[in-house]
């Protein structure tokens, strides 16, 4: 019984969420209005973005394709599913939260087996290869920045939802995030990203990504 268990729970973990699919999605906080009518389909492949200004909704799009928020009206499926598959994707935050841990820490509380190869792998990937002993909190913003994509990175995501990744980064930071994440992108995590400037600077895969633009 208990591998069986065990059993459906790895053959969840590995259905696939795409497409992630809105239809007529509303989302009301009390009677505020924050989203309506939203169709819109996210497809495996090159990186979906939402372009919106502040306050038209991206976060919580992300958060309802996340499964953080569920639609007051309207469907949302996962490859024709009603739910999503356990932990196939992973969210970097606006702001994103650092433990009052080390580097490293902060990656191996999002990691099962804490191996040290596979820590010091993912750091590499995001350019903060040596920096696995530095307290995490004092990292400059560019750096946390990167971090926190490490972190969702241990959980080995099919998707992989960034809100506004660079949207406190100068022009070098903006760039070196970019990179990374059309490097993830390249590895085959589909990358779903809300940015309210999407400027002539950015990377030039990013520029090319079928988008969903939000009014505000
Ligand atoms: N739980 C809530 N209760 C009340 N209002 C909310 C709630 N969540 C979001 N809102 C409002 O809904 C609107 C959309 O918020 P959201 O955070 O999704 O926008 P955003 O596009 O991510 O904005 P930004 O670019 O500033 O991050 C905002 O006006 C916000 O104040
Ligand atoms: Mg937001």
């Amino acid at each position: 019984m208990q591998d069986e268990l065990a059993k459906i729970g790895v053959m969840r973990d590995r259905l696939s969420d795409l497409p992630i699919r809105f239809e007529a999605v509303d989302y009301r906080a009390a009677s505020l209005a924050i989203l309506s009518g939203v169709t819109f389909d996210i497809f495996p492949g090159e990186p979906t973005l939402l372009l919106g200004p502040n306050g038209s909704g991206k976060t919580t799009l992300l958060k309802l394709a996340m499964e953080l928020l569920r639609p007051s009206a309207g469907r949302l499926t996962f490859a024709d599913r009603q739910v999503g598959a356990v932990s196939r994707s992973a969210i970097v935050f606006q702001k994103p939260a650092m433990l009052r841990r080390s580097v490293a820490a902060n990656i191996s509380f999002a990691l099962a087996p804490t191996n040290p190869n596979v820590i010091n792998h993912l750091l590499d990937q995001v350019g903060l290869a040596g920096f696995e002993h530095r307290p995490a909190r004092r990292l400059s913003g560019g750096e946390q920045q990167r971090l926190a994509l490490a972190r969702a990175l241990a959980r080995d995501p099919e998707v992989l939802f960034l809100d506004e990744p660079t949207a406190s980064l100068d022009p070098a930071g903006t760039k070196g995030v970019e990179d990374i994440i059309v490097r993830i992108a390249n590895a085959g995590v589909k990358i779903v990203m809300a940015t309210h400037d999407l400027d002539a600077s950015s990377s030039e895969p990013l520029r090319r990504t079928s988008s969903c633009p939000l009014n505000g």
